[in-house]
Parts: structure tokens; sequence; C-alpha cells
């Protein structure tokens, strides 16, 4: 069995997403979420699916007090990235170097520090873009900037504002996500 570790700091439809993608599976279980914000939407999708939640502080990120441990007893084969806005230190990588990230552009465009969620879709719109689309890649300890792994992309009209646009990245990333996850297990299963 592979265990999966989500990373997650908002709503959380990603990794509700990705739990119910591998609920019935007899190769991936989602074992935890990480998350850093008090009151997450993600915190109660966790506990509705029965996922154990793990709070952690800026203290424990920067100094890896508790969470290098906590991290270490569920044992990741592969820490998945879903809507969370802090970077991703040194420190963990040398221990987990298996983490991907979800961006919601099609980078190298409309990445790097504080662009997130719908800063990204208001620049996208912005910037009057006629596509955008969803970027899931290997993690660095620099922002949206490892190796792409998949992209896919929609349509952005002169009548889309950053809402509708959101829309369909949302719709992008419940399509695609979990099977780009599952890919990137089957990946590291077989160089293993
Ligand atoms: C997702 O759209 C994800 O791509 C984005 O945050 C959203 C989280 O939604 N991530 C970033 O912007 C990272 N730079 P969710 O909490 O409902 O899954």
């Amino acid at each position: 069995m592979k265990n999966l570790v989500i990373f997650a700091s908002g709503s959380g439809s990603n990794a509700e997403n990705i739990i119910r993608y591998f609920a019935d599976s007899k190769d991936v279980t989602v074992v935890a979420i990480f998350c850093n914000v008090a009151g997450a939407g993600v915190i109660d999708r966790a506990e509705r699916l029965n996922v154990p939640s793990e709070l952690f502080s800026r203290e424990d990120w920067k100094t890896g007090h508790h969470i290098d441990d906590q991290l270490s007893h569920y044992n990741p084969d592969l820490i998945v990235l879903a809507g969370f806005l802090w970077l991703f230190p040194e420190r963990l990588l040398a221990k987990f170097p298996h983490v991907i990230n979800i961006h919601p552009a099609l980078l190298p465009k409309f990445g790097g520090k504080g662009m997130f969620g719908m800063h990204v879709h208001e620049a996208v719109v912005a910037a009057h873009e006629t596509e955008t689309g969803i970027t899931v890649h290997w993690v660095t300890a620099k922002y949206d900037d490892g190796a792409p792994i998949f992209q896919a992309r929609c349509a952005v009209t002169a009548q889309d504002d950053a809402h509708a646009v959101a829309n369909k990245i949302h719709e992008l990333e419940m399509m695609h996500f979990p099977r780009v996850v599952e890919e990137v297990l089957k990946d590291i299963a077989q160089k293993a």
C-alpha cells in the first residue's frame, strides 16, 4: 500500500477529491491531511471523510519540531500540496524527495510568490490571456519552480471574469489531479 499525505491551507476541494478517488483503492491510501490554518475547510472535510488531520504552526514549520516526526510517522511515499501556501523547506525535501504541487495556471506563467487562488485568475484576466489551465509539478524550495509533470488547458473568453476562470480551473482540477497523482505514484514505484 502506498501512503499519500496531503498538505492544504484552504477549502480543501482538491484534497477531498483525491481522498474520494482513492477511497476504494487497494494500492493507495490518503493517510493524513497536514494543515497550517486553524478553521480551514479542509479540516472539516478530513473529519467527515475519516482521514486524520494534523494542524501545525509557523514555528513548527520553521524549526521542524514536531512536524518532521509527525510526517515520518505517516511514512509518505508521496506528499501532495493541494492549495498549500507556504514554501516547502529544503529540510523536508531532503527527507521526503517526492513532493508535488498543483498550480492554477500554465506555469511558468502566473507563478511565484503571492500567486495563489483568485490572485492568479485576476492576473490572467488583467493580462487578457486567451487560455489558462493547471500545472502539476515537482516541488523545490522555490515557489512554482520544479519540473512540470502535467498541464491541462482551457479557453479564457473576453466575457470571463476571474470567477468564471476560477470555475473553469476548478473543473480541470477535479477532472485531472487525482489521476495525475496516481500516475506519479506508479512512476515512483517503478523506479524504486
Ligand atoms: C486550487 O485551485 C489550487 O490550484 C490553488 O489553490 C486552490 C485550492 O483549492 N493553489 C495555488 O494557488 C498554489 N499556488 P482547494 O482548497 O479547494 O483545493
